[in-house]
């Protein structure tokens, strides 16, 4: 057993963990932070995807332990007192989610690319949400939300 101290969403966050477990488990079953999915539990489609001191990582590959000491940010952050982010509700202008199990992966790896590029080019965007798979949209109106919400 390991105690972590993180900060998740921008609050202080606490937990004994055993060493064994991944990110995913301990933010689901310890901290009910649901936006993060898991998909495919190997690192290869992106649904579980959440920001590690700012940059996206696969929750399911990284072990909790990683996360002591660092900034977490998941889906929940984005969204204020019920109000939804600009990007969130460009995702929802654009029909960007339909079974939604992809979008708050998606969302933070886009956040990231935003956070990092406030106007990016169509291959910037592809390029930033490349490690995660949707298999509803087709991904032209997630780029298009994407593209809105760098514009705002
Ligand atoms: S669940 Fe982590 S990459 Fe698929
Ligand atoms: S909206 Fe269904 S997987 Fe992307």
């Amino acid at each position: 057993m390991q105690k972590i101290c993180f900060q998740l969403n921008g609050e202080k966050a606490e937990a004994e963990i055993e060493d064994y477990l991944t990110l995913l488990e301990v933010l689901r079953d310890r901290f009910s932070i649901l936006s993060v999915k898991e998909g495919c539990g190997i690192g290869e489609c992106g649904a579980c995807t959440v920001l590690l001191n700012e940059r996206p990582v696969y929750a399911c590959l990284t072990l909790a332990v990683k996360a002591d000491g660092c900034d977490v940010k998941t889906t929940e952050y984005l969204s204020k007192d019920g109000t939804l982010h600009p990007l969130q509700e460009a995702f929802v202008k654009s029909g960007a989610v339909q079974c939604g199990y992809c979008t708050p992966g998606m969302l933070m790896s886009a956040y990231a690319l935003l956070q990092e590029e406030k106007t990016p080019t169509e291959e910037m965007i592809r390029e930033g949400i490349s490690g995660n798979l949707c298999r509803c949209t087709g991904y032209i109106q997630i780029m298009e939300a994407v593209k809105d919400a760098s514009q705002i």
